[in-house]
């Protein structure tokens, strides 16, 4: 069976980067996204993709996109759940509705993508491979960013945990943690020369990800390359959590 993968964020920055890599070594690829079409804009550029519009806090839709997927292709057996949002704010003024939003789309959104996938393996017969974009915020806080930082720290447990209930089934789960990205989601920031600034002190190598950076482990992480490898969080930072 060759490989299928379901990239979520599929239309815009590392979920983008990630369909181009994985569609480059072979995978047939599934481009999901809020924006239906981005994820068209994506997979134009792809051979053997196609693409389908899904919101990934909504469960119907997220399990729509995944028996399309299975039904097209033949099988699913590998996710990337690259969808994600940031609303910032201090944690005295941020609203109770921005704060589920957040913690909805990047928390909830990737376990529902993930149980959706994990199902459709169990049902097929065979494992997988699962990968979770967290974020350095997995593990350290930046001001402003409650919402944020809560629902990433939360992906940090989900893969650990999915890692556990899903390993008798031969399902991989890792977690990816970027450090700051050049993406859309991040460009407000590294435009702005003090945040910029900031950021940059932090990271050894000076200087922000390519999203194909962050894309390249997502593809090591889905292949028989990293086969002993499940429960991991691998950051990709540029250093910022080592110093
Ligand atoms: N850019 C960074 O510096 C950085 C750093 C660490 C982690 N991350 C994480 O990487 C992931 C990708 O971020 P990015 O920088 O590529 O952002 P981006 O804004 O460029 O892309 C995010 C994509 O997710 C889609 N999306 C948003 N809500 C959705 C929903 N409900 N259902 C389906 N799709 C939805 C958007 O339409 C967009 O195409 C996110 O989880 C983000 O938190 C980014």
């Amino acid at each position: 069976m060759g490989n299928v993968t379901l990239v979520t964020g599929a239309g815009s920055g590392i979920g983008a980067a990630t369909c181009a890599v994985l569609a480059a070594r072979g995978d047939a690829v599934a481009c999901v996204d809020l924006d239906g079409e981005s994820a068209e804009r994506t997979a134009a550029a792809l051979d053997g993709s196609i693409a389908l519009a899904a919101d990934v806090t909504d469960q119907a839709e997220v399990e729509r996109a995944v028996s399309a997927t299975a039904e097209r292709f033949g099988s699913i057996n590998n996710i990337v759940t690259c969808a994600g949002i940031e609303i910032g704010g201090h944690a005295l003024d941020v609203e109770v509705d921005a704060f589920r939003q957040v913690v909805d789309v990047n928390l909830t959104g990737s376990f529902l993508t993930a149980q959706a996938a994990a199902r459709n393996m169990r049902a097929a017969g065979h494992g997988g491979a699962i990968v979770l974009i967290g974020s350095l915020n997995s593990h350290v806080a930046l001001p402003s960013a409650s919402a944020y930082c809560a629902s990433k720290g939360g992906v940090l447990m989900l893969g650990k945990s999915l890692a556990l209930d899903l390993a008798p089934l031969g399902i991989r789960v890792n977690v990816i943690g970027p450090g700051v990205t050049d993406t859309p989601m991040s460009a407000g920031s590294l435009a702005d020369p003090e945040r910029s600034a900031e950021f940059m002190a932090h990271i050894p190598l000076r200087r922000p990800a390519e999203p194909a950076e962050i894309a390249r482990v997502a593809a090591f992480l889905t292949s028989d390359d990293s086969s002993y490898m499940t429960g991991a969080f691998v950051p990709v930072d540029g250093g910022w959590l080592a110093s």
